[in-house]
């Protein structure tokens, strides 16, 4: 279910901008007496990248005329769709929902669809349903490419050992990360580059440049962390313990995001046949800018947040304005072509990070210890 290219150029961020500033506001307190214009869910708080879309929500929406309420899923497809029955409940016009599983949160919009709720998908596509209108997204094919990049970049000769961790099969963005990856590291595995270290089922397809989904979701099947710290941390102990002494040393590591990288790092790092190890992330979360800057986390591959958050407002005051949203993309969710707005990142490591993140604003420089 690859990502289709209609690429129609860039939209002035402005414009989006200003289709927020002056009337949009927080509300846990929406749907008070009236209707509510803005229902958005999101997949768990005890992830902060999640936690982040949140505040990031709350600072745009702080002085609007629109009535938004922010709910949470907690990992629960359950929690998911009784989240959205209460919007709609409320009155909710549009809804913007990044799923906890992309298929299964097909019955949810279904149901906010059903009652003429405009869908939007936020971050992550829902899939195998029609029920959707719009989705606003980073472009995850060129996350995966990035922190495929950065491993080969900072690969020094030839036999290094390669290790692969994914994220959760039920999120299409798994899939895509993971693609892109593979699009940079494929020919540096083909070519001697790198050994993979832990996956007999990437090794079966290691000289094949392009994989079926359902080829990804082999490889997937076997390294995925689910996007849980701890079975990332699990599984990299079970890695390096069944790893000979060839697979070790100076070693690579492709993690999918932040939290499960700081998780495999401290297992790597306890580790005395491992000398050194370069390892991806994504996300620029707090703990691993600090990771960052203390050499623990090698990159991260920022996507900022409140772009994200202006792309999905902007989109919903256009439908509640009864104006046409501008799309950037379509990307197939397995039942049609979703007209989509895609956002570029940004590869953060030790040489940017104060310039990508602290002199930007996005986050304030009291909150690190040993930046210089
Ligand atoms: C998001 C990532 C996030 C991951 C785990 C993905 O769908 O794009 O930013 O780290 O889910 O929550």
């Amino acid at each position: 279910m690859g990502r289709k290219l209609k690429a129609l150029g860039l939209l002035a961020t402005a414009v989006l901008t200003l289709g927020i500033v002056g009337c949009s506001s927080e509300g846990a307190s929406g749907g008070g007496g009236g209707d509510l214009d803005v229902g958005i869910v999101l997949p768990t708080k005890d992830e902060p990248r999640w936690v982040q879309d949140e505040t990031r929500f709350k600072d745009a929406l702080a002085d609007s005329d629109y009535t938004t309420e922010i709910l949470f899923s907690q990992g629960s497809s359950a929690k998911e769709k009784e989240n959205v029955e209460t919007l709609i409940s409320k009155g909710m016009d549009v809804l913007i929902i990044a799923p906890h599983d992309g298929t299964a949160a097909g019955s949810a919009v279904e149901a906010a669809k059903d009652e003429g709720i405009t869908v939007i998908s936020y971050d992550r596509l829902i899939t195998d349903t029609e029920a959707i209108d719009y989705y606003v997204t980073f472009d995850s094919v060129a996350v995966g490419e990035a922190q495929g990049q950065y491993l080969v970049d900072n690969a020094d000769g030839t036999g290094v050992p390669l290790y692969l961790y994914a994220g959760a099969a039920s999120d299409n963005n798994a899939f895509l990360f993971f693609e892109g990856a593979w699009n940079v590291l494929q020919p540096k595995i083909a070519d001697g580059t790198f050994v993979i270290a832990n996956s007999s089922e990437a090794e079966a397809l290691k000289d094949k440049a392009d994989l079926s989904r359902e080829e990804l979701g082999s490889i997937l099947g076997q390294v995925t962390t689910n996007w849980d710290p701890s079975e990332a941390k699990n599984k990299a102990e079970t890695h390096l313990t069944s790893a000979g002494s060839d697979l070790k040393g100076d070693v690579s590591i492709l993690a999918p995001n932040d939290g499960t990288a700081r998780s495999i790092a401290d297992v790597f790092a306890t580790d005395g046949a491992i000398s050194d190890y370069t390892i991806t992330g994504q996300d620029a979360e707090k703990a691993s800018i600090q990771y960052i800057i203390d050499g623990k986390q090698s990159m991260t591959v920022f996507k900022d947040v409140r772009t994200l958050v202006t792309d999905a407002m902007g989109m919903a005051v256009d439908v509640l304005d009864g104006n046409t949203p501008e799309t950037t993309a379509t990307y197939d969710n397995g039942s049609m072509e979703v007209e989509a707005k895609q956002t570029d990142v940004i590869v953060v490591d030790q040489d940017n990070v104060k310039a990508e993140l602290i002199d930007s604003g996005y986050y304030e420089a009291s909150e690190f210890s040993g930046l210089e």
